[in-house]
């Protein structure tokens, strides 16, 4: 900003920024006076609601590196080449925690990743988790509300959390997963990053890849737990924000190497589960990681509400080459996201600088709306038009899938593995001796606090299920806490 006097938003000069106006010594203050009212009402429209999750975040930019040919996969341009630099930003978040929740605590971190490419914005909004609770989209908000505050108590309940969770058994693999050790970070920097669900890469010839993203941390994985990280908490709960900041000031940069587990499109119908099944992960042995980049974060945001607040990251946001699979969660992914940027941040939130494309512009024709900035100028706002209007492609970003049957409220198709166990029981059993006391410690801590026994004994039941010795091992922890 320039140097000079202090103005009012419209420029003037301002005299006194110390005493309102009043009408006479002592006497009432006038509403001649404009600065006064100016800096109040502004004041009272600072806040936007804040993302109805992840509202807890912290930003960075950086630099994506392809290190590997992936062409013969993808036709995306930002990966043609190797040594191809991409600029990135990526916001961190926790998931339930309000605004200003604590960062040290047990819940998924976002990993949510925007790629400024020539060919638009690729935004990969991915978890810490390579899983999740639930499968299917209209589960999302009844989950939601079960993590947030109580409409009654205001408070988040162990009731409501563990009442969901037993008797949505899908969620078994991921609240293992939670309740272990990776379930609360050290930092932003110390833990993987992962897409999650399956996205489908498509190269030049046409042909179909259906892969999931793997970004592995370079710093190496560093957890708390749950005693540091109620101590942590306390003493500075935004420590994963400062850390991120202040390793980037200090010219400590993080990375990630960049991966992806590769499945052809024809393996999908005769795999042993349904692999867009978003509480499963793709065991390595079937499909290796195909390592592809570098990814690391060397700038931070000038301004944290511009820049992080303000940002907007939607599973929508996809570039030629790349697509959604019929995961029934990131299908209504698709819509959820930009919806709630049009609601939180407005109808022009991709015109603001952290979220338009840096290496492209985007030449629509929609215009107008709030805060509107006129970039369009004069040019006509149809298509087709000829005064040498952007024009379509005629090129789809990914290919069509075949479909069959008829419509309705459907399961996802059978496979003969299909299991909401098995891989929570796997998990369980790599885990060594000291893990799994954590993990079982860690588990009972939460459950001996619900109040009701059926809840208590279904909760457990989906871990005996997942592995004998798992459920009698949390059974016997629990009935000691509860006495
Ligand atoms: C944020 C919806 C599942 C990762 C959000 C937001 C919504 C939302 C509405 C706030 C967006 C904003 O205000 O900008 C949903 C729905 C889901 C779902 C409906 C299930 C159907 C997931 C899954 C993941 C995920 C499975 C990870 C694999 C994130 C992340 C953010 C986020 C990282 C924060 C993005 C940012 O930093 O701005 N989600 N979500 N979500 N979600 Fe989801």
């Amino acid at each position: 900003m320039t140097q000079g006097p202090l103005t009012t938003e419209a420029g003037a000069p301002v005299a006194d920024n110390q005493n309102s106006e009043t009408a006479g010594i002592g006497g009432p203050v006038l509403v001649q006076d404009q600065l006064l009212l100016e800096k109040l009402a502004h004041f009272n429209r600072e806040r936007i609601p804040e993302r109805v999750v992840h509202a807890r975040g912290a930003g960075a930019y950086g630099t994506f590196t392809v290190t590997a040919d992936v062409t013969p996969y993808t036709r995306a341009r930002f990966l043609s080449e190797i040594g191809k630099e991409t600029e990135v930003f990526l916001r961190f978040s926790t998931v339930a925690g309000n605004l200003g929740a604590a960062d040290a605590v047990r819940d998924p971190r976002g990993f949510a990743v925007k790629f400024y490419t020539e060919e638009g914005n690729y935004d990969l909004v991915g978890n810490n988790t390579p899983v999740f609770f639930i499968k299917d989209a209209i589960k999302f908000p009844d989950f939601i509300h079960t993590q947030k505050r109580d409409p009654y108590t205001g408070s988040q309940e162990a009731d409501n959390v563990w009442d969901f969770w037993s008797l949505s058994p899908e969620s078994t693999h991921q609240v293992t997963w939670l309740f272990g050790d990776r379930g609360i970070p050290a930092s932003y920097r110390h833990m993987d990053g992962f897409g999650s669900h399956t996205f489908q890469w498509n190269n030049e010839a046409g042909e179909v890849f259906w892969v999931k993203y793997h970004f592995k941390t370079d710093q190496g994985i560093k957890n708390l737990t749950q005693a540091e990280a109620n101590k942590l908490a306390g003493e500075d709960p935004d420590s994963h924000q400062r850390d991120l900041r202040q390793s980037i000031e200090r010219g400590e940069y993080p990375s990630w190497t960049v991966g992806v587990q590769i499945m052809p499109a024809a393996d999908a119908a005769t795999y042993r589960f349904n692999p867009f099944d978003l509480t499963k992960v793709w065991p390595h042995a079937d499909y290796p990681i195909h390592w592809f980049g570098k990814m690391e974060l060397n700038r931070n945001p000038e301004n944290v509400f511009a820049e992080v607040e303000q940002s907007i990251f939607s599973p929508a946001h996809f570039v030629p080459g790349i697509g959604p699979s019929p995961d029934k969660m990131l299908q209504g992914r698709l819509f959820a996201y930009g919806d709630a940027h049009r609601y939180r941040v407005g109808i022009n939130a991709d015109h603001l600088p952290v979220n338009r494309p840096h290496a492209t512009e985007a030449r629509t024709n929609s215009r107008d709306g709030y805060l509107y900035d006129g970039r369009h100028k004069g040019a006509k706002n149809y298509e087709p038009n000829s005064f040498g209007g952007p024009h379509q492609t005629d090129r789809p970003l990914w290919q069509p899938v075949p479909v069959t049957g008829v419509t309705g409220d459907h399961a996802a198709p059978v496979h003969a593995e299909d299991n909401d166990f098995v891989q929570a029981g796997n998990l369980y059993r790599l885990m060594t001796e000291d893990e799994k006391n954590r993990l079982i410690e860690n588990l009972a801590g939460s459950i001996s606090q619900v109040s009701r026994e059926d809840i208590v004994d279904r909760a457990i039941n989906n871990f005996r299920q997942a592995d004998g010795d798992f459920g009698k091992r949390l059974e016997a922890a629990v009935q000691a806490l509860r006495g």
